[in-house]
């Protein structure tokens, strides 16, 4: 392990005013996000998509990572240049999901745990001679009636931390993505009893197999009301709630906290970034690591249209601009209507 390379590429995940792509839809996934704009999921309608994301004008004023899937990591602009070398040159950080999906918990109803640990050692290595700098590994916790349970928890704290430390053995900084989702009816109060329960099983089991906290970025959730909840609580209470949180239980020594976007509008995830940037006296760089957030809007502009390319790179690249705003906690509600 080399910690000071760690400690650059983490620094530069978070560096001031950007944030990071998570472009890494599995096939599963994308085939979702195609089926919106009726756009049948080929291995080219892909790689365009992708390379339109990737060579929007400007995007690296915004964007410091880019997380790709296997597949993209193994794709090419149109022009020959591989999608990692692409990116690098720009000054963007490639990254790689390297989890297999979260599998339902033999033995526990409704619970799941994250894939993917058999063989990483070999494919870390052959991802980091493709590029990739950074890695990602989901682990899925649900809220409802009796779960998460502790040994849910626990389990998938646990592999999240073995995860992280085969990445910083290979010289890749773990992005350790422990995501309390918010699909249910919960109240913001039990979204933060269990995000709390959940950050601190992890932070137990990162220092229990030696992971080098300055070399790694945390994705958590927000602290947010569960999304059929009738009465969810206000944009405020969820940035200081989730400030209030993140400020017990992840130490000061990881250099930045990169949120996932969870199902959260656009500008709901613009704006809940924005106010806890604006709110001040972090330990940590609080930025924004967005799949929905930061796709939607460019994945509906392009529909699949070759002669929507570049309205698809126009609404991509205004909605980086605007997290580039909420990461220095800048971006309000106005900032729509004036981009
Ligand atoms: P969303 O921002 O769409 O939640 O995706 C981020 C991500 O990488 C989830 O693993």
């Amino acid at each position: 392990m080399n910690r000071t390379e760690l400690e650059s590429i983490a620094r530069a995940m978070v560096a001031k005013g950007k944030g990071i792509l998570a472009a890494d839809e599995s096939s599963g996934t994308i085939k979702k996000r195609f089926d919106s704009i009726q756009l049948e999921s080929t291995e080219e309608a892909r790689r365009t998509y992708r390379e339109m994301l990737f060579t929007t004008p400007d995007a690296a004023k915004y964007i410091s990572g880019v997380i790709l899937y296997d597949e993209t990591l193994r794709q090419k602009t149109k022009d020959g240049t591989p999608f990692s070398q692409y990116l690098t040159q720009l000054g963007i950080v490639p990254g790689i999901k390297v989890d297999a999906g979260a599998k339902p918990l033999a033995g526990f109803p409704n619970e799941t745990i994250t894939e993917g640990l058999d063989g990483l050692r070999e494919r870390l290595a052959e991802y980091h001679k493709l590029g990739a700098r950074f890695a990602k590994w989901r682990a899925v916790i649900d809220i409802a009636k009796d779960i998460p349970t502790r040994f849910a928890i626990d389990a998938n704290a646990h592999a999240l931390a073995r995860y992280g430390a085969l990445c910083q053995e290979a010289n890749i900084v773990p992005i350790i993505e422990p995501e309390v989702l918010m699909d249910g009816d919960h109240s913001i109060e039990r979204c933060e009893e269990v995000t709390s329960a959940v950050l601190q099983s992890v932070f137990e089991q990162l220092d229990s197999h030696r992971i080098h906290l300055e070399g790694m970025i945390l994705k958590p959730n927000m602290v947010i009301s569960g999304k059929k909840n009738t009465s969810r609580a206000g944009r405020q209470q969820v940035a200081e709630a989730t400030v209030r949180t993140l400020k017990r239980f992840v130490p000061s020594a990881v250099p930045g906290i990169a949120f996932l976007s969870g199902g959260q509008s656009a500008a709901e995830a613009s704006e809940h970034l924005s106010l806890m940037n604006k709110l001040g006296n972090l330990p940590w760089e609080l930025t924004f690591s967005y799949g929905r957030a930061l796709q939607d809007e460019a994945l509906k502009a392009w529909g699949g249209k070759a002669d929507q390319f570049a309205a698809g790179q126009k609404a991509f690249g205004r909605r980086a601009r605007l997290n580039g705003d909420a990461r220095n906690g800048t971006y309000t509600a106005a900032s729509e209507q004036a981009a």
